[in-house]
């Protein structure tokens, strides 16, 4: 038996909301409700732990910058330590890597056509340690070991929703030739609406972020048609972070590009988790969870 994508997980990657956990500061009225809102995502996790997680985030310049911008770049290494700007690297337990499984996802994925930048040695920041404090809170040591896959959202030219999409449906043909009988879970991380410079600094729009999950959970193919373009005008210059989400979403059982599933039953994921929260910080907050079907 092979390997298996039993849900994708949809979150936001906020730096204060790690803050606000590294300091103590949940329980003050600013964050008791956003996080009063995580607890069904954490009690899901918790019945629901997977035995890997391919976790698709940004970096911000911190292991990459501009001398260096690989577009898809996938962690190979056994352990990944925290770094981060601003507040500094958080004081969070290291992330262990799998690097069979990644050596695994780049045969396979770079042999589906996709030329991935595969990084030996890498650090984390909040765009990967925080989805996991808000998935699994404040543990001593993370639960299972984690993928990286850094997407360049950063600087342009950043890969478009179809690339994405195509990129999270080679990732499942990848895991499900994975010799080992596991339980991996994809993230897709970033976003919602926000744009953290210039006039517009501070854009919020609850609207669109509305109908990008809607559209998300009901016709991701459609959802990754749509240009860099609206997603900036929209959801601000931040707020194509968002891409990412497609990556994971196109990991999902109804988006195989197989005769079968095509002419099959339907097999679309099931929303077991939805949230949407503002403000935290300049942003938007948006978090799903989708069972996949297969
Ligand atoms: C904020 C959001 C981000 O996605 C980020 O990378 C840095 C800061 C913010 O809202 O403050
Ligand atoms: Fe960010």
């Amino acid at each position: 038996m092979s390997a298996r994508i039993s849900a994708g997980v949809f979150t936001s990657h906020v730096p204060a909301i790690g803050v606000a956990m590294d300091l103590g500061k949940t329980g003050e009225p600013y964050w008791q409700p956003l996080f009063a809102g995580y607890e069904p995502a954490r009690a899901w996790m918790r019945d629901n732990t997977p035995d890997a997680v391919i976790l698709v985030y940004n970096d911000h310049a911190n292991a990459f910058g501009l001398e260096m911008i690989p577009t898809f770049a996938l962690g190979m290494a056994a352990n990944y330590e925290p770094a981060d700007e601003g507040w500094g690297p958080r004081p969070v337990p290291a992330v262990a890597g799998h690097p069979e499984l990644s050596a695994h996802i780049a045969h396979s994925v770079i042999r589906q056509d996709f030329d991935l930048t595969l990084v030996h040695e890498m650090t984390v920041d909040h765009g990967l340690t925080v989805p996991l404090s808000i998935m699994f809170g404040q543990p001593p040591v993370w639960p299972c070991p984690v993928v990286p896959l850094a997407v360049n959202v950063v600087q342009y030219p950043v890969p478009s929703g179809r690339r994405c999409l195509q990129l999270g449906q080679a990732i499942r043909r990848a895991v499900e030739s994975f010799d080992d009988e596991i339980n991996i879970q994809i993230w897709g991380t970033g976003g919602m609406s926000h744009q953290l410079q210039g006039a517009r600094a501070g854009l919020i729009n609850q609207p669109w972020d509305t109908a990008f999950m809607d559209r998300l959970i009901a016709d991701p193919a459609d959802l990754a048609a749509m240009p860099h373009i609206d997603y900036v005008r929209e959801a601000g210059s931040e707020g194509i972070e968002l891409v990412m989400w497609l990556i994971a979403r196109g990991a999902m059982a109804d988006c195989a590009e197989t005769a079968s599933q095509k002419s099959g039953p339907d097999m679309s994921p099931r929303v077991v988790h939805r949230l949407y929260h503002v403000p935290a910080s300049n942003t938007a907050v948006g978090q799903l969870i989708l069972e996949d079907c297969a």
